[in-house]
């Protein structure tokens, strides 16, 4: 990116002119990223591909399927995240997953929970190559889908290119598709999921050493893109980069990457939410709650006319009984008074 470019500097310069394989994705997210918030994300960008919330291997195999795997043929591509540490109850959370009709399986080794350290997976497993190599082996051979893992750079006072290096040379000797990188590290004792978001700082330079250490894994870059310039900074040394917080809180930004990728124009907020509409009626008829979904689409006029209106008029109005698709196209009429 040059210094002082514009969104609307790099949007002109339109399509990628290098390989398309590029890719923009979403990433995981608990509590956030569920099917209606992927549905809605799906509408903005037709080829990001759309990471569920973490699902532990056993949960997918004992649990109730439908309801912690089920998604609309809408959403592909669609990746599944599975947390665990053994190779055995991976391979077969991966197997169930393939046959649901996921497009790719990835492991987690970058949430620093409490809960997940307990459970001696996510992050502390940066520690454990060996193990996770065995996981992925072991998910590989199961399903013909891309297994991938997605990380961070490092862990506690393990806080080296060494330490990294010999975990990715680990990823790409069990022959892992793609590497996400999250490009800080967890500090495991004494900061909250939260704080590990924000507090260690971001380390591109790692990264982008390790892209140039290992020419043949892909690896995606993850932490802090958080606009369209970034996006088409990175996009000259990555095979992709993963969007988390800002394709939540900013959803327009998916759109914007998808105009800039494809250099067609922009398309229009309010005909994004009138298909939005026509979901959020079918899943009404289901049961589904009206809240459940409309709390992923608060952030759509971010930054614009109407922003405050168009939240204020979801969240007071979606809990109300009897409240139904309806609160869209109202809460539309608002923003269009600005
Ligand atoms: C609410 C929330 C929940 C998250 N849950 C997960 C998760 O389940 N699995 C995971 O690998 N990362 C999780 N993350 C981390 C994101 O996937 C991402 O790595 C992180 O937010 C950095 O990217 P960003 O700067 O673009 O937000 C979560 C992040 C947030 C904000």
């Amino acid at each position: 990116m040059s210094e002082g470019s514009t969104s609307k500097d790099v949007l002109s310069r339109g399509p990628l002119a290098r390989d398309q394989a590029f890719s923009i994705s979403v990433a995981p997210m608990m509590d956030w990223t569920d099917r209606h918030c992927r549905y809605f994300h799906r509408l903005l960008h037709p080829m990001a591909v759309l990471y569920t919330e973490m699902i532990h291997a056993n949960a997918v195999v004992k649990g109730d399927r439908e309801y912690l795997l089920g998604f609309d043929a809408s959403e592909h591509p669609v990746a599944v995240q599975l947390g665990g540490n053994d190779p055995q109850l991976l391979a077969e959370a991966a197997r169930i997953c393939e046959d649901f009709g996921y497009d790719e399986i990835n492991l987690n080794i970058g949430c620093p929970s409490e809960r997940v350290q307990t459970g001696a997976f996510g992050a502390c497993l940066m520690s454990e190559p060996e193990r996770v190599a065995r996981g992925v082996e072991a998910m590989k051979k199961a399903v013909s889908i891309p297994v991938t893992v997605k990380t961070r750079i490092g862990i506690d006072d393990k806080d080296s290119d060494e330490f990294l290096l010999s975990f990715i040379s680990a990823m790409e000797g069990a022959g892992v598709d793609k590497l996400i990188v999250h490009a800080r590290i967890a500090i495991l004792a004494g900061l909250s999921p939260k704080q590990n978001r924000e507090v260690p700082p971001l380390n591109y330079a790692r990264v982008e050493r390790m892209r140039a250490l290992f020419p043949k894994v892909p690896m995606v870059l993850n932490g802090g893109v958080t606009a369209i310039e970034h996006i088409a900074h990175w996009s000259e040394q990555f095979d992709g980069v993963m969007i988390g917080r800002a394709a939540y809180q900013n959803p327009w930004l998916l759109a914007e990457a998808r105009a800039w990728q494809e250099g067609q124009p922009l398309v229009e907020r309010s005909s994004v939410i009138n298909q939005f509409s026509s979901y959020v009626h079918k899943q009404l008829e289901r049961g589904v709650r009206l809240q459940s979904m409309t709390r992923h689409i608060q952030g759509l006029y971010l930054g614009q006319p109407g922003a405050r209106a168009w939240r204020r008029y979801l969240s007071e109005h979606s809990h109300l009984e009897g409240a139904d698709a309806d609160v869209l196209e109202q809460a539309l009429a608002k923003v269009d008074r600005f």
